[in-house]
């Protein structure tokens, strides 16, 4: 299994440490190799929080979660931050693509501290950008592109490193519809290429329909919907 999510209960604690709100229950959820996964559930349920725990943007107060195996837990934040820059894209519902940098200065970042083949990283760009129609546009800055040409290039970032896992947190959310069935058509086509696992929180029924599995989160667990 590549993701592990494992019986995992998080609160939110006042600066006290008085709970302030119970968010996740005991949730649970596997992600194989490759697999595409949508959340659904309503605002305020913890999407959110679950992405932000299997990303290891923050961690659970009990449970676990592995990842091939491996327990997230107990490593040193140095060692975090290079399992996420290699293992680990995301991408958010609003860009967040630097606003002084070009399309292809955005795109690169994520491999800077890789230290690898900068030649053979600039050939995956190159390829990535061409592929999303952003090529002739790559020189221009997030201020002089569309709301949907701005979240290509964050799928783009987000896969430059050619992550095992994608993480996307309501990425259709600031799209208009013909921009949301073009990006949704991306992730898929993209992860099915290079077998990358996704999991998408997602309010867009059309977003969700194109995933292998859906879950639904509620009351703090999540529940898988068979259709
Ligand atoms: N850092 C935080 N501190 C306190 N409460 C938080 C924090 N982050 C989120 N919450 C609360 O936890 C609940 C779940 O939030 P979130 O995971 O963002 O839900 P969703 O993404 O499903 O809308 C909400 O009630 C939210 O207000
Ligand atoms: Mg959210």
């Amino acid at each position: 299994m590549l993701l592990e999510i494992k019986d995992v209960s998080k609160s939110y604690k006042s600066r006290y440490g008085r709970t302030i709100r119970e968010v996740l229950t005991g949730a649970s959820l596997a992600v194989g190799d490759g697999e595409r996964i949508a959340i659904t559930g309503p605002s305020g349920s913890g999407k959110t929080t679950l992405l932000n725990l299997a990303g290891t943007l923050d961690f659970p107060d009990k449970g676990e979660i592995l990842f091939r195996g491996n327990s997230l837990s107990g490593i040193d934040t140095a060692g975090l931050a290079a399992f996420r820059n290699r293992e680990v894209g995301f991408v958010f519902q609003f860009h967040h693509l630097l606003p002084q940098l070009t399309l292809w200065e955005n795109v690169l970042i994520p491999a800077l501290p890789l230290n690898g083949n900068m030649k053979e990283v600039y050939k995956r760009a190159e390829e990535l950008l061409r592929e999303t129609g952003l090529w002739d546009i790559r020189h221009q800055k997030p201020g002089e592109l569309s709301g949907g040409e701005c979240q290509r290039t964050a799928v783009v970032r987000a896969l430059i490193n050619q992550p095992s896992l994608l993480l996307a947190d309501e990425p259709t959310g600031s799209l208009d519809d013909r921009n949301a069935t073009m990006l949704t058509k991306l992730l898929t086509t993209l992860s099915a290429r290079e077998n990358t696992a996704m999991v998408v929180v997602t309010h867009a029924g059309g977003v969700a329909a194109e995933m292998d599995k859906i879950y639904s989160l509620k009351e703090g667990r999540l529940t898988e919907n068979h259709q």
